[in-house]
């Protein structure tokens, strides 16, 4: 697809990996909405897309609540005219002292941020994609959706709840011109992974950060690949420093799987 004169919605745009896709498409000539809990980091990423001549608009949204995210999807149409790319990255962790020993609520909090709220603004997104003839969907899922993830848990399974609920809607490509697609990223140098180790470090967990960081420029890259790509579609983009692999596990023609 074509990303110039296009509007996208990325959620936890506010800071790390949702940032730097939000200034990345805004460059690329899309008008973003940047949608985040965080207002101060929501309103700084638009600052710095509209000094760089570029559009964006901040809303407020717990990505959770049905009502927000509606009104966060919405804003494209009423501000821009148009929804084409939704980009569903907004995510925690379980974080120290982890699971179980971290409060039932914090677990259950990350499951609804990390899988359900991507189901969420999936299908509501769906019927305004289609709208103006079709869109593509970016779920920001990770290694640990794709791979044991021991550090947690909770985070790994609703990772892997992303990557399953993307490759099943592979026929969308077909059904209604909505191409879903996942990435899939390894360690990234972001508040996440920074505020995470910081906890850890708190509750005597020792942890430790690889020495080459993948830098969220670079997701924002493989997300503008997925984005451009109309041969992709039901995969999953694996980052690591090393490079980039596709999970491609879409049937055979013909097949009736
Ligand atoms: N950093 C990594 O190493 C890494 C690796 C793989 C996947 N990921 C995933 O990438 C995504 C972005 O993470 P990041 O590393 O940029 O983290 P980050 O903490 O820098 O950014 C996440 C943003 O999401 C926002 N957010 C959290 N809960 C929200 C809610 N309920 N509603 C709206 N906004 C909310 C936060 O305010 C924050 O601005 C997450 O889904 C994360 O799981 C990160």
């Amino acid at each position: 697809m074509e990303i110039r004169g296009k509007a996208g919605v990325i959620t936890g745009g506010g800071s790390g990996i949702g940032r730097a896709t939000a200034e990345r498409l805004a460059r690329e000539g899309a008008a973003v909405v940047v949608a985040d809990l965080d207002q101060a980091g929501g309103n700084e990423t638009v600052k710095r897309i509209e000094d760089a001549g570029g559009k964006a608009v901040f809303v407020h949204a717990d990505v959770v609540k049905i009502e927000d995210a509606r009104r966060m999807l919405n804003t494209a149409i009423t501000k821009f005219g148009r929804l084409d790319i939704l980009h569903n990255n907004a995510g925690i962790g379980v974080g120290a002292p982890g699971f179980p020993d971290a409060p039932p609520e914090r677990w259950h909090l990350v499951v609804e941020i990390d899988l359900q709220a991507v189901i969420l603004g999936t299908g509501l997104a769906a019927p305004l994609m289609q709208k103006n003839g079709g869109g593509v969907i970016i779920n920001t899922a990770s290694m640990a959706g794709l791979y044991p993830h021991r550090q947690d848990a909770v985070y790994g399974a609703a990772k892997g709840g992303v990557v399953n609920f993307t490759h099943s809607l592979a026929s969308w490509e077909a059904e209604r011109k909505i191409r879903v697609n996942c990435i899939c990223p390894g360690i990234v140098d972001t508040p996440l992974v920074r505020k995470g180790l910081e906890q850890a470090e708190k509750f005597g967990i020792k942890s430790w950060l690889p020495s080459k960081m993948i830098q969220p420029e670079e997701i924002a890259d493989a997300i503008v690949t997925l984005v451009r790509d109309d041969s992709l579609f039901g995969c999953s983009l694996e980052v690591r420093p090393t490079g980039r692999h596709i999970v491609d596990p879409r049937p055979a023609p013909g097949s009736r799987r």
